[in-house]
């Protein structure tokens, strides 16, 4: 795969000259119009990467890789293979046992035509369309059939409930909404026509246009209001129309399939929610260009993947992970992307993940820490792994939380026994960055592993740990990590129709420097350790959410006058959400009917994976003196770890009542479950 290079040397580079690095790495880029800018750093809220420069991505992640019919082209001499038939997109469902392939020509040929269907709908270069669909090759085809239109994908996560989904259709304003009858979960059935019904009508926006509706063999063909074929149907403006609802066959029957319009770098490809602190989701807005740049560089340096090899992120198409190494990194460089409709547990067993490594020949498999600590509960010795023959496996990457100490080693001395040259790498990314902020860049040059740590930072991320004040603080000294501006390419190009929110969120702390909202420590030899986030975000399974948001669905309960919600350790998930809940005055009710009440609510609200671990009953929350409630102390006293009472605190009488309360319910606990 070419000369390799050594870490440092590289990594000084992209920041002394970033547009130096950057040039070199948009040559793995067909672009319409080459940049002669490589970054404005002027731009507000945030520079702009290759700002003079046009492109398409879908034709980056497709076109260029099938040669025009009549061409003699036989195959790359990376590859060896003929481009065209190459594999693309590879799926596996667990859930239904279905397996297909889609060649290169194969994807391309259904993503114009689905891009086709959307223009003869009237869908144009910048509007929006919400893709809510479950891990079905039509999420992939939808999300690059977009993109070939210069429509900006918002992808919703499929396990958000109706009111999260109607959050983003207000916030994206959507002309177009594609889903499916239905997703499949073990021994549950989730159909998804209903719940965008619910959203449509929980949003105050304008209704989208159309509805397109992916049906699945496994759901009955649902009967969805007024359907009419897609050639009768015309775009309305009038906000009391209700949306029109199609059949993705219908959709497409006829369409003439679309060519890639070309865009400007800086035009937005997509914009994704994430949780922030707020209840509102942040829509973090991602540009074309130098996110094509960013990935095609990441893939043959952090995960040493070129074309025709697999990669495999286990996630889902509704997160980051899903979009930058799901759909649009592996294709970008002309490898063969996995999607995988699964768990890793309970799809039959702990060994799903190896039937699939082993059948695809997986390279590379990304995935998140819980799934490899659910994998050990079920199988601690990982006998079932052991059956399949790993040997394609070139490392196992993970993201989405911290790669605790213990779950490293079993995945490197147990899961991996037999192969000590597949090195298992914790890197740290967000999705904001859209890909890793630190990692050990395989295809640059393989440095050490230190458990617990995602090592050094990736070329282009400028990396500092601050104390409160903005000052460094030492190695080994745990304070907020931060990047300096400017961040590389592939990085948010801002929130959608949200600047102030932006610059609020991430540029206000530290002047000159992005805050992560994480925190952590660098060692002596320049590893970052993140332990955590400084804010009140939850990671559960790798999942970000935000308290606000629990707060707010626990806060709607009658009998409810406060609560404050923390994430709480949880061996499985990481953490889980916790709710500290003070009653109204007079309210009666019983704890246990509460908890069952406050836990259907989150689900009713957010979706099933924001399960709420327990609802516990206190007579007040601790706060400061201007009434922001002590989450951090909360955090603490309920972790039995050593806190100081804030100077600001408003009543210490709230705090010293709370602990009394945790300790006596913990010596309960431990004097009814003995271990
Ligand atoms: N649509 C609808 N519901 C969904 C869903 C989806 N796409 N994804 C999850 N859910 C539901 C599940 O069915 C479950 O519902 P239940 O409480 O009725 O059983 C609930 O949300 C919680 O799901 P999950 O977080 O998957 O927990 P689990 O206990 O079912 O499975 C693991 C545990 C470890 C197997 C699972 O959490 C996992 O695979 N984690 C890895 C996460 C990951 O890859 N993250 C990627 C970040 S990079
Ligand atoms: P998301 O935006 O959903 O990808 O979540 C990003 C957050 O997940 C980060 O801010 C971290 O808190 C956490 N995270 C992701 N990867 C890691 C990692 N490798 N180590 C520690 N925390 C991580």
């Amino acid at each position: 795969m070419g000369a390799r290079h050594e870490y440092r040397p590289v990594y000084q580079t992209s920041l002394v000259d970033p547009a130096e690095f950057w040039s070199g790495a948009a040559e793995a880029i067909d672009w319409d119009v080459p940049p002669t800018q490589i970054v404005d750093t002027t731009a507000r809220p945030a520079a702009r990467w290759f700002p003079d420069a046009r492109l398409n991505t879908s034709f980056n992640a497709l076109d260029r890789h099938v040669p025009p019919a009549g061409s003699h082209e036989t195959g790359s001499p990376e590859s060896g293979a003929d481009p065209a038939n190459r594999p693309a997109l590879i799926y596996d469902s667990a859930m239904t046992g279905a397996r297909g392939v889609y060649s290169y020509a194969e994807l391309l040929a259904e993503v114009a035509t689905f891009a086709g269907a959307m223009v003869r709908l009237g869908v144009e270069k910048g509007d929006r369309v919400i893709i809510y669909l479950p891990m079905i090759p039509e999420a992939v085809i939808a999300m690059l059939a977009c993109a070939r239109i210069g429509a900006v994908h918002s992808v919703v996560f499929g396990g958000f409930a109706a009111p999260e989904l109607a959050a983003r259709i207000d916030d994206a304003e959507p002309v177009l909404i594609i889903t499916a009858s239905g997703g499949l979960e073990p021994g549950r059935k989730v159909e998804y026509p209903p719940i965008v019904l619910r959203a449509l009508d929980i949003a105050e926006s304008t209704a989208p246009r159309h509805v397109i509706v992916k049906q699945r063999e496994r759901f009955p063909s649902i009967p969805f209001p007024a359907a009419q074929p897609a050639t009768e149907s015309l775009p309305s403006s009038d906000e009391t129309v209700a949306a029109q609802w199609l059949d993705w066959a219908d959709a497409v029957r006829d369409a003439e399939p679309a060519a890639p319009v070309s865009l400007a770098a800086t035009d937005p490809l997509y914009i994704l929610y994430t949780s922030g602190t707020t209840g509102k989701p942040k829509g973090v807005v991602r540009d074309n260009g130098g996110h094509a740049v960013a990935l095609a560089w990441s893939m043959r340096n952090i995960y040493d993947v070129g074309p025709g090899q697999v990669m495999w992120a286990a996630s889902d198409v509704g997160w980051v992970v899903g979009h930058s190494y799901i759909v649009y990194a592996p294709l970008l460089v002309g490898a063969t992307t996995l999607l995988y409709e699964g768990k890793p547990v309970g799809t039959p067993d702990a060994s799903a993940y190896f039937r699939v490594i082993a059948e695809h020949k997986v390279r590379v498999l990304f995935t998140a820490p819980t799934a490899l600590r659910a994998i050990r509960r079920e199988d601690p010795t990982a006998a079932l792994a052991h059956h399949y023959d790993l040997s394609s496996l070139r490392a196992l990457f993970c993201a989405g939380e911290r790669l605790d100490p213990a779950t490293y080693e079993w995945a490197a001395e147990v899961l991996l026994a037999d192969r000590p040259d597949c090195p298992v790498v914790d890197h740290w990314w967000q999705t904001e960055t859209g890909w890793p902020i630190c990692a050990n860049l395989l295809g640059l040059q393989q440095l050490p592993i230190k458990a617990g740590s995602a090592s050094v930072p990736v070329p282009g991320y400028r990396l500092r740990v601050l104390d409160a004040e903005g000052n460094p603080v030492a190695a080994g000294t745990e304070g907020n990590i931060v990047i300096g501006l400017p961040l590389p390419p592939g990085a948010l190009s801002g929130l959608w129709h949200d600047d102030e929110g932006y610059i609020r969120s991430y540029l206000s702390a530290y002047p000159g420097h992005y805050l992560t909202g994480d925190s952590g420590y660098f060692d002596e030899d320049g590893y970052l350790y993140v332990l955590g986030r400084s804010d009140d975000v939850i990671n559960m399974a790798g999942h970000r959410l935000s308290a606000g948001s629990i707060e707010a669905a626990i806060a709607g309960h009658p009998a409810v006058a406060e609560c404050a919600v923390i994430g709480m350790p949880d061996e499985l998930k990481g953490h889980r959400p916790l709710a500290y809940v003070v009653l109204k005055a007079g309210a009666q009710v019983d704890p246990e009917q509460l908890r069952a009440e406050l836990i259907q609510r989150v689900r009713d609200q957010i979706g099933a994976i924001a399960t709420l671990h327990d609802a516990v009953v206190v007579a007040a929350l601790p706060k400061t003196r201007s009434g922001k409630i002590l989450r951090k102390t909360l955090r603490q006293i309920t972790a039995g770890e050593e806190f100081q009472t804030p100077s600001t605190i408003e009543d210490p009488a709230v705090l010293t009542a709370l602990v009394d309360q945790i300790t006596l319910a913990r010596e309960d606990s431990a004097s009814e479950n003995p271990a």
